[in-house]
């Protein structure tokens, strides 16, 4: 098992600050970074696997400055970038032999590995496919698989899961889930569902920041009595909607089915009901980023 550990890790881009402060130690399990389009995910992903080096702070492993290891570290590494290219012409076979060569690894070793790898990522009666009559889902599974061809200890998928359909989820989450027993799986995702059952811990990130980690139990434990549902008129669900953190909205008639985050009764009928991930993050981006606080 291997320790990743940031100490106040920054990323800036000429005057944009993409990655500020941001500290955290990673051991093994599946973690899920979650945040908004722009939240800086890409970035310390990319400053994890050493492809960016950072502005300000320091990235160990083991206690080792990751810039110091060079290709030690890099054969721990398994990643999936959010861009990741591949060759429609090429059958997975073909495709996973070439990255194999990339990654300098010894073409008897990957060939050995092909056929395992196949089968981790379910996609073995495909081998002989071109990647080009793959689906979305398929295409994201073989990425995997080329990221796990050195067996990395440190596996970094950047959204992995844009554009799956619901059943190519459930496959994924089960390959995540099996992955995560003996390595650190670090996955991001602007979806929260996507990390809903699949991350042991989930980090929320905003503006480059880490606002706050733990397991979705702790997180949903944050919100607990602050979740409720109301139906209103449309008036009255305007008014509403400029005061609290509105989750879910649903037309019923002439009225407005609401969902709020807020720890307050927003409204004197308003029922308190069991809150969900998405419900927490709404709640805990919205009020961290210093947006309607005075409501709260
Ligand atoms: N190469 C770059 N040059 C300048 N700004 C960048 C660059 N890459 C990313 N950014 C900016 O940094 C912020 C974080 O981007 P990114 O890490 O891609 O976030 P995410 O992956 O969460 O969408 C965004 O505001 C983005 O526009
Ligand atoms: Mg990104």
């Amino acid at each position: 098992m291997h320790k990743l550990k940031l100490t106040d890790v920054q990323k800036k881009y000429k005057d944009k600050e993409a990655v500020r402060k941001f500290n955290y130690t990673f051991t093994n399990g599946v973690y899920g970074l979650l945040g908004e389009n722009g939240a800086g995910k890409t970035t310390l992903m990319r400053l994890i696997c050493g492809v960016l080096k950072p502005t300000g702070g320091k990235i160990y492993c083991d206690d080792i400055e990751i810039s110091y290891m060079g290709a030690e570290y890099r054969g721990l590494l398994g990643y999936l970038p959010q861009d990741f290219g591949y060759y429609g012409g090429f059958t997975a076979e073909r495709f996973l032999r070439y990255m194999a060569a990339l990654k300098a690894l010894p073409a008897e070793y990957a060939d050995s590995r092909i056929d395992e790898l196949l089968d981790a990522v379910e996609l073995k009666n495909m081998k002989k496919k071109k990647l080009k009559t793959f689906s979305g889902g398929m295409l994201r599974r073989i990425g995997i698989a080329q990221a796990l061809l050195n067996d990395p200890e440190i596996l970094i998928l950047d959204e992995p899961t844009a554009g799956l359909d619901p059943k190519e989820r459930v496959r994924f989450r089960n390959v995540i889930s099996s992955l995560g027993e003996k390595r650190m799986v670090l996955l991001s995702t602007h979806i929260v569902s996507d990390i809903d059952y699949i991350a042991d811990r989930i980090l929320i990130m905003k503006n480059g920041e880490l606002l706050l980690e733990g397991t979705e139990k702790g997180i949903m434990e944050k919100i607990k009595d602050y979740v409720w549902k109301c139906i209103v008129s449309q008036e009255e669900a305007e008014q509403i909607e400029n005061n609290y953190i509105v989750s879910n909205m649903r037309n019923y008639g002439k009225n407005v089915e609401l969902r709020i985050v807020s720890q307050k009764i927003p409204t004197k009928d308003a029922e308190n009901v069991e809150g969900t991930l998405e419900d927490a993050y709404l709640y805990l981006s919205q009020i961290k980023g210093g947006e309607r606080i005075a409501t709260l």
